[in-house]
């Protein structure tokens, strides 16, 4: 029996069965109503809990009497903790032991990828391929419901424009749009049709909310903005998750102007609650509940349960405050019982929801864990993605793509490297599985491809320099493999240069030097600044951190099987001094003009970043016709057409994504230079042309304003069209009442 009859029958099999189990459970709230009702106060208390298994600690402490605590009853949730047999185990000893048999939701922080590994989402992002998208979030959902688990901590959609913060690289980059989509596609991937099927798991959108904006790119810092910049900037991809039916939301770390997010009512009921009408489960981050104390908005911890429970938290994660106050806080009537039988009832939803109540072990099926980990197509899929993540930076004299008849010189410390392919979050990912850049060369190119290391990744040893300049000065032309190692980004890895780390700098120099076409391409989880790079390499491939199968996506594109697509999703500055630096900037009252002293400027660098957001190059060559407008006025409740005409005039097949910008020239509230509104996606054979229509309509030029009012305001807008953000037409149009 084949993979696809397998899992064709375990469908039918599991629809007749939910046939007759459904039958008889009565509906969900029946259902909750008379569990709740059979509930102590303690028993409720304890589905409020989620501990991490000693398997993979994320945070700053673990309680090691998990086990003992899950047989008590006071536990509801178990992160960290997979394979159908670790479950099926752990979940024996909530439903053989416990008075009513709650299960246990299994959680875990699957981001990209669960055993295959993806790219990195920040590097996913630059596929601006939505399907693509979605498919990778699927694939790692029915990976890990195949391992037990029911729950992953994904889609992260902050958005981050600091990338000093080494978290940039668990998102969807600067931009507010196309970070609602791609938050929306996470989770309808991970989500599927129902969370009843066995293949599918609940998501969380986190981190709620604003914790990309972190003070100074410092992780965990401060978070104070102006209430409209939340509305328009952070919260649209939260609510396009709640659009999406994502499950289950995630509390942040950080404070918002002076109200920690973790008891920050104005976000949890008003927002969440009240105006998005979200009805899912809320969980903290790691211990964020206890830290409110170090925030200095609690007192002690019995304080901060009280403020969270209050304020809508529904599970503590790892805090155990919930367990030692919760019941005595109810008892004295500082937390309303209601509040309590809230929480719970949207923790029995979401276990209702997954099946477990009819079946708690449905996803501990080893058989089934063999079927789906790691086959065949999920590595195809992996590798798919990984192409289509790599953005193109430079490409001088046309270094690129490699013949497979030059003599190349691979040459840097991540020319070999594994652990760092499959990046920070990543699961249950081994990396001893990946494929690094070398083996993949040398698979593509046999005899062909000299190896050295040159240099550590972050260190001072000049001790393999020499020996790669022998190995360089044997070759037609070198591909220098450099970057930040995987830990250097993700949680609590903010840098406060953005350099190359170590002494690749210098190796690069000394390589340069020789004379030969250098290559470079980069592995990192955040824009780095590399204004010498970018002046002195002939080519720069941004590769990022591509999972499993990095070594076989780079050489795809290295030797042109690929011809590259990404375009950049966060700006690269060219310096630290440049941050915050991103597309949707002001004009300001003083633009910069270059003959005028008293204008927004540095006096020791261009205002422009290194490489603009949207920014990729092809190995094929694009132009784009004049846009054309059927009209310049359009009506509230019209619609304009913006039509142009794309051409391939280069000698190869490729993808463009042609990107659709927007700027109101005046409004109640300055407004931004130029806001991404709409992008299209077009493959052309070489010669090959094609006419696209945007479609213009006024929710695209709606804001909400100083008073918090969603809508468009008549007046003067540019309409943008463009390859990237910084090289656009602009047509003036006019939206009247
Ligand atoms: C971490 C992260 C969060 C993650 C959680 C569980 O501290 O902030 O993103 O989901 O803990 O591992």
């Amino acid at each position: 029996m084949n993979r696809i009859q397998y899992t064709l029958g375990c469908t039918l099999l599991l629809m007749w069965s939910w046939g007759n189990v459904m039958a008889q459970l009565p509906s969900k709230d029946q259902f909750i109503n008379d569990l709740l009702a059979k509930m102590t106060l303690e028993e409720k208390v304890g589905q409020m809990s989620l501990f991490t298994s000693d398997w993979d600690v994320t945070g700053p402490s673990l309680r090691p009497q998990y086990k003992e605590d899950i047989k008590a009853g006071k536990v509801g949730a178990v992160f960290n903790a997979y394979t159908a047999k670790y479950t099926r185990e752990l979940q024996q000893i909530a439903v053989e032991n416990t008075r009513l048999k709650i299960p246990l939701l299994f959680g875990y922080d699957v981001i990209h990828g669960h055993q295959t590994i993806f790219p990195i989402s920040l590097a996913e992002s630059c596929s601006w391929d939505l399907a693509e998208i979605e498919n990778g979030a699927r694939v790692a959902g029915e990976e890990a419901a195949a391992q037990g688990l029911h729950w992953t901590f994904a889609p992260m959609v902050d958005i981050a424009r600091d990338p000093r913060w080494g978290r940039i690289s668990e998102g969807a980059g600067e931009d507010t749009y196309l970070g609602s989509l791609i938050g929306a596609a996470r989770v309808k991937g991970f989500q599927g049709e129902s969370l009843k099927s066995p293949n599918t798991i609940a998501a969380c959108a986190k981190h709620f909310a604003a914790y990309g904006a972190a003070q100074a790119g410092r992780d965990y810092h401060t978070v104070d903005m102006s209430i409209q910049t939340l509305y328009n900037t952070y919260l649209p991809p939260f609510k396009a998750c709640v659009d999406a039916g994502v499950a289950s939301f995630m509390t942040s770390f950080n404070e918002l102007n002076g109200i920690p997010a973790t008891a920050n009512s104005f976000l949890l009921k008003d927002i969440l609650r009240k105006d998005w009408k979200y009805n899912g489960m809320v969980v903290t981050d790691y211990t964020s509940i206890n830290e409110m104390v170090a925030h200095g908005f609690s007192k002690d911890e019995r304080q901060a349960g009280m403020q969270a429970a209050t304020a809508g938290v529904d599970m503590d994660m790892q805090g155990a405050v919930y367990m030692n106050h919760l019941k005595s806080l109810v008892d004295k009537g500082n937390v309303p019982q209601a509040a309590i039988d809230q929480a719970v009832r949207n923790i029995l939803a979401l276990k209702y929801d997954l099946g477990l109540f009819e079946d708690p072990y449905r996803y501990s099926d080893e058989k089934r864990e063999k079927m789906i980990v790691l086959s065949q197509a999920n590595l195809e899929a992996a590798r798919r993605m990984a192409r289509k993540s790599i953005v193109l930076l430079k490409n001088k004299n046309n270094a690129l793509p490699l013949r497979s008849n030059q003599k190349v010189a691979l040459i840097g410390p991540f020319g070999n490297e594994k652990r760092s392919l499959i990046g920070s979050w990543s699961a249950a990912g081994d990396w001893t599985k990946s494929i690094p850049v070398l083996a993949a060369m040398q698979e593509k190119a046999p005899n062909n491809i000299l190896y050295a290391k040159g240099c550590n990744i972050n260190d001072d040893s000049l001790q393999y320099i020499e020996s790669a300049l022998q190995t360089a000065r044997s070759a037609d032309v070198v591909v220098l493999a450099l970057g930040e190692n995987w830990d250097m980004t993700g949680e609590a890895a903010s840098r406060s240069s953005l350099g190359l780390p170590g002494v690749q700098q210098q190796l690069f120099e000394q390589i340069q030097a020789l004379g030969k076409p250098v290559v470079v391409v980069l592995m990192n989880g955040r824009p780095l600044c590399i204004p010498e790079l970018d002046q002195k390499a002939d080519a720069i491939l941004e590769t990022w951190y591509l999972g499993t199968m990095a070594g076989p996506a780079i050489t795809d594109v290295l030797y042109g099987d690929y011809n590259p697509s990404g375009r950049l999703t966060t700006t690269f500055p060219r310096s630290e001094g440049q941050i915050p630096v991103h597309y949707d900037m002001k004009n300001t009252g003083r633009p910069f003009d270059a003959n005028n002293k008293y204008t927004s400027k540095y006096l020791d660098s261009p205002n422009e970043p290194l490489y603009p957001f949207g920014y990729g190059l092809s190995y094929t060559d694009f132009t784009y016709s004049k846009p054309f407008l059927n009209k310049k006025k359009m009506k509230r409740g019209e619609k304009l057409n913006l039509t142009l005409t794309i051409t391939n005039a280069g000698k190869r097949a490729g993808e463009e994504t042609v990107q659709l910008y927007l700027r109101d020239l005046v409004g109640s509230s300055t407004r931004p230079l130029k806001q991404l509104k709409a992008y299209q996606k077009v493959n052309l054979q070489p010669g090959e042309s094609k006419t696209i229509t945007f479609f213009i309509d006024e929710s695209m030029l709606s804001f909400f304003n100083y008073d918090l009012q969603y809508g468009a305001e008549t007046g003067e807008f540019d309409v943008m069209v463009g390859p990237n953000s910084s090289n656009v037409q602009s047509i003036r149009f006019e939206l009247q009442d």
